[in-house]
């Protein structure tokens, strides 16, 4: 089975609003994306919706054929909505206001009543739960006995660690992703990865064969500015697709 490559289409809405436009589109980018062969579409709804809007969830889950993954806080307001949009996944994260990005994984512990409100209503609604964590075996096992039926593991470290000097360092976040991902399997949970990661540094993650899905944003659209957005698709695709075990 090939690595699943979801694409986040996040930042495409940060340029429409950047300029309160109704281009582009970050539903016609989802189109192109599974034309160019994206397994699943990404959006990340935030508390303070700085870019995919309500209106923007409703209509890729009334749009999009492949599969739809909404990521989200564990929150009332964000349980309320993904029970009646009923994404095929729903990713749980960490959400600060004031963060440029999600910085780290989900503290599952400190969360976890929240988080088991959210499995619950999951399940009922027939959603899969991810929760994107640290490369954390305390936390990967307590994703499991909450019931989660994936974990995503944060790549954000490895991919600060392929900056040019690091490479010890990149050889240990890779070594910690990989016994993370072991342990997932290990348990039953599906493994996925992402944050940070270009067509550049995807490789060496897809090679850890317990990772069956990475998820992909920033720097596939970055690409799209100068290739079209196809193109860096395909692109991306191809690197996967070079390394994956
Ligand atoms: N996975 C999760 C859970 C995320 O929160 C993000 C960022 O929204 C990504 C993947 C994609 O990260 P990037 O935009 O750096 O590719």
């Amino acid at each position: 089975m090939p690595v699943r490559l979801h694409i986040n289409i996040d930042h495409v809405a940060t340029v429409r609003n950047a300029r309160g436009t109704r281009y582009p589109d970050p539903l016609f980018a989802a189109h192109v994306c599974e034309a160019a062969g994206a397994n699943g579409i990404t959006a990340h709804l935030r508390e303070d919706r700085r870019h995919i809007k309500d209106d923007d969830v409703d209509r890729l889950r009334a749009s999009i054929t492949s599969h739809f993954n909404l990521e989200c806080a564990a929150t009332a307001e964000m349980r309320a909505i993904a029970e009646r949009v009923v994404p095929d996944t729903v990713t749980l994260v960490p959400e600060r206001r004031q963060e440029r990005t999600t910085e780290g994984g989900l503290d599952v512990a400190a969360q976890r009543h929240d988080i088991e409100l959210f499995v619950a209503m999951a399940k009922r609604a027939g959603i899969r739960v991810s929760l994107f964590i640290g490369a954390d075996e305390a936390a990967v096992e307590l994703a499991h006995s909450l019931g989660a039926d994936q974990i995503e593991l944060h790549t954000g470290e490895y991919c600060h660690a392929c900056e040019p000097g690091k490479l010890g360092e990149r050889a240990h976040e890779l070594e910690r992703l990989a016994q993370a991902a072991e342990l997932a399997r290990t348990l039953g949970l599906e493994v996925a990865a992402g944050h940070g990661l270009t067509r550049h540094n995807v490789g060496s993650v897809v090679a850890i064969g317990p990772i069956v899905e990475v998820n992909i944003g920033h720097s596939v659209i970055a690409d799209a500015v100068f290739m079209g957005l196809e193109q860096a698709v395909r692109e991306l695709r191809t690197a996967i697709d070079r390394h994956a075990r």
